[in-house]
């Protein structure tokens, strides 16, 4: 156990002896990764722990066989050195889109509203008394959301925003032929006055959203990132809100985790919080559970449902 876990997140790991995490749960460093991954059957890790070539490899040499990623995303993980070497590697979908998706929803209200600028001048002591034209933000119902990546995360963000009575676009590589389906990234882009993305990280994603592509969107658009920091080239999306080309941003993940963009910590706008799409003591509690429960069934020579690689 590379963290420390949620109560009960490791009830299905009674029968095994644990090994970590860190007593004061700072994260392993590489090193110590390495070394543990040598003499463990199971590394429970979580999308922090970045276990690459060299960790899997050290965990080849010794007895590893399973990695379980506390995290729907697995983008930390490797995947390919551990199907060379027959590491299983799992994840936890299922049990967090709810939970993810409410966040998502946060932010797209949030940011829409300037609810971050408007208080941050309560707070800090600028507001002064109402008026009539401070903080004007953008309507939510009614607006057109486009969703950028249409899994179960994706797909739980539509089902909130029909509530607000928005007109709901998704894109996808492949064709869902379902009602809303835009084929044409840059053309939802263009025609969103909302933006929420969902797709997994990885090369593949990697700066999805680009300075090329921010300029498509509406300057009057809002931007909400809840998949992977990468996704978006965050100095790309500081500066068009820097130069109010873009309306506004929510964001759950960055570039270089715990970094965040000194441009966007300045930036107008911007709704930032520090990775809590899945945080709510129910769902990281599932979430623990079903990595535990994955372990707990290879080691036992079974095959858990929410295997990635083999
Ligand atoms: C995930 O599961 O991939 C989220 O980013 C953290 O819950």
């Amino acid at each position: 156990m590379t963290r420390r876990l949620p109560d009960g997140g490791l009830d299905p790991l009674a029968a095994h002896e644990l090994i970590g995490p860190n007593a004061d749960d700072s994260p392993f460093s590489p090193d110590e990764l390495r070394a543990h991954a040598g003499s463990v059957d199971a590394i429970v890790s979580v999308l922090t722990d970045k276990i690459d070539a060299d960790v899997i490899k050290a965990g080849a040499a010794g007895k590893l066989k399973v990695v379980a990623n506390v995290a729907v995303g697995y983008d930390n993980v490797d995947v390919a050195a551990a199907r060379e070497h027959g590491i299983v590697v799992c994840n936890t979908p299922g049990v967090l889109d709810e939970t993810t998706a409410d966040l998502a929803f946060t932010l797209i209200l949030a940011a829409s509203r300037l609810a971050h600028d408007a208080e941050a001048d309560l707070r800090g002591g600028r507001w002064h008394g109402w008026g009539i034209t401070q903080y004007l933000g953008r309507d939510v119902h009614g607006a057109t959301l486009g969703i950028v990546g249409y899994g179960r995360i994706g797909r739980a963000v539509a089902r909130r925003a029909s509530g607000f009575d928005m007109r709901v676009l998704h894109h996808t590589r492949t064709d869902t032929g379902e009602p809303g389906y835009v084929a044409d990234l840059d053309a939802l882009l263009a025609d969103a006055d909302v933006v929420s993305l969902h797709v997994p990280g990885g090369d593949a994603t990697r700066h999805l959203i680009d300075a090329r592509r921010i300029a498509l969107m509406k300057p009057t658009a809002v931007l909400v990132n809840t998949a992977r920091g990468p996704v978006v080239d965050e100095a790309a999306l500081a500066d068009a809100l820097h130069g109010d080309r873009l309306f506004a941003a929510g964001l759950d993940v960055f570039e270089r985790e715990p970094e965040v963009h000194p441009n966007l910590l300045t930036a107008p706008r911007a709704v930032i919080l520090p990775h809590i799409g899945s945080a709510s003591q129910a769902t990281r509690t599932r979430m623990a559970r079903l990595a535990a429960a994955a372990v707990d069934t290879v080691l036992g020579g079974g095959v858990p449902p929410n295997v990635v690689a083999s």
